[in-house]
């Protein structure tokens, strides 16, 4: 590609720089547009505009990759720890041996929260949802530890960053114990961090807790599947509300709102709840029929994606990782093959293939999330956990790119032209 692009504007002739990445599509750089032309761009959605330089994921929609710095989702997912992917995300390198100890000590020595923040969940209703109770209550962190809110010292961003990789599986758990009537449970620094969590929600204090460790794995697994996924909507809530210089934690608040959406991560409560609709596989025609009506709002949820137009690599994983969470606790669940036969019959529908909507990572991971034991209302809650560790490092990453600015999108104006205030009486 050249590395300049001409635009011709009002009868005269501009040109922009291209600008090209490591790998993946070039950018023009249009930062000098408005000024020269007096024009905007108009991009709703942001579905042709960079944001932001970012070393941390790379994604290649149409082939279905996912790279963290450079290293393949699957191999991460298969052979890592998600404590191991949350330093590469922060560090830009895997760690060696001793780097990852201490790192996993550090967080493990964060997992308490302020024993003042049990009362703070105490002013929610019982039937809370565990992403309103999360919102609340993450947003809440900064009036318990000042002494990390200051964005412009280094020191105070990393142990900011720290608390929260570290406090989430502990608020989680929190959320889901409140729901249900149980005694919160204190994080045990003996376990991992995924064992620590199972135990936190699945454990009482009047008994051991034993993890299972096909389940811990699984887990941990789902975590990575989840750390990040570049410039998706909630994180880029996050850089949004951090650009204007917010707190960590009223940042990680926004990112954890916006996720909330049915069209973001509020999507694998909604695919389990469409499986479990769906029950039988009999019904699945019904149910694509729907899909593919104009008239009909309804979507098959956990399908389709705005930047992979091919398999999700993620949902390879999470398919697997069913069949591996049903040997280990002996469970077998009919909604899964409802999953695989709906699956197969969209995959071979000339709708789906002309559009190219494939299962995405939500697709089984309900399946996996609820053999386990979680309600459906955690199931956001948990991909929150996870993503923190993305929203962390891009937040981080922004803070110090000298390129950053407040964001600040512009817009094509198309109300009332300027008129006269007309008093009441008169109108
Ligand atoms: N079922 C039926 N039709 C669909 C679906 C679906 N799941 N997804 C997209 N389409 C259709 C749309 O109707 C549209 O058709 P048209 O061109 O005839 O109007 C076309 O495919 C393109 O869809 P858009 O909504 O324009 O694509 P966009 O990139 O904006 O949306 C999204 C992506 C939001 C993920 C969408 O596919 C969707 O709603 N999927 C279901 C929700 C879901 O699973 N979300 C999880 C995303 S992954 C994540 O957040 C972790």
């Amino acid at each position: 590609m050249s590395d300049t692009a001409k635009l011709s504007l009002g009868g005269k002739d501009f040109e922009y720089p291209v600008l090209s990445g490591s790998v993946g599509p070039d950018v023009v750089d249009i930062r000098k547009l408005y000024g020269q032309t007096d024009a905007f761009t108009y991009d709703p959605g942001f579905t042709s505009t960079a944001s932001c330089q970012s070393k941390l994921t790379y994604i290649d929609g149409d082939q279905g990759v996912l790279l963290h710095r450079g290293y393949p989702i699957g191999e991460l997912a298969e052979s890592s720890s998600f404590m191991e992917v949350a330093y590469l995300l922060l560090n830009g390198e895997l760690p060696a041996k001793d780097e990852l100890d201490k790192f996993t000590y550090t967080i493990t020595r964060h997992t308490m929260v302020h024993e003042q923040l049990a009362n703070f969940f105490r002013g929610f209703r019982r039937d809370a949802h565990p992403m309103a109770i999360m919102c609340g209550v993450v947003g809440a962190l900064s009036a318990f530890y000042h002494d990390s809110t200051d964005i412009h010292d280094p020191v105070q961003r990393v142990i900011a960053s720290h608390r929260l990789i570290a406090k989430m599986p502990t608020i989680a758990a929190m959320a889901y114990k409140y729901s249900v009537g149980q005694p919160f449970m204190y994080p045990d620094n003996s376990l991992s961090y995924t064992g620590n969590f199972l135990r936190m929600t699945f454990g009482v204090p009047a008994e051991p807790y034993e993890v299972n460790p096909v389940v811990e794995r699984a887990m941990d697994r789902i975590f990575i599947l989840h750390a990040d996924h570049e410039q998706n909507a909630s994180t880029s809530t996050v850089r949004l509300a951090g650009s204007s210089g917010a707190n960590p934690f009223a940042c990680i608040a926004a990112g954890i709102a916006c996720l909330w959406g049915p069209a973001h991560g509020g999507a694998n409560e909604a695919a389990l709840n469409m499986l479990r609709e769906i029950g039988t596989p009999d019904r699945i025609p019904e149910f694509i029929a729907r899909a593919k009506d104009k008239n009909d709002p309804f979507r098959l949820m956990g399908f389709g994606h705005r930047v992979y137009k091919n398999y999700d690599p993620r949902a390879t994983v999470m398919q697997k990782t069913v069949r591996e969470v049903f040997d280990a606790l002996k469970v077998s669940d009919p909604v899964f093959e409802v999953a695989l036969r709906l699956e197969e019959m969209a995959l071979s529908d000339d709708y789906f293939i002309e559009k190219k909507l494939f299962p995405n990572v939500d697709f089984y991971s309900g399946v996996i999330l609820s053999a386990v034991g979680f309600p459906t209302s955690m199931f956001t809650a948990l991909f929150a956990l996870a993503r923190t560790v993305g929203w962390v490092a891009q937040w981080n990453e922004m803070i110090t790119d000298p390129d950053q600015k407040i964001g600040r999108p512009r817009q094509l104006y198309t109300g009332p032209t300027q008129r006269s205030y007309v008093p009441v009486g008169e109108r």
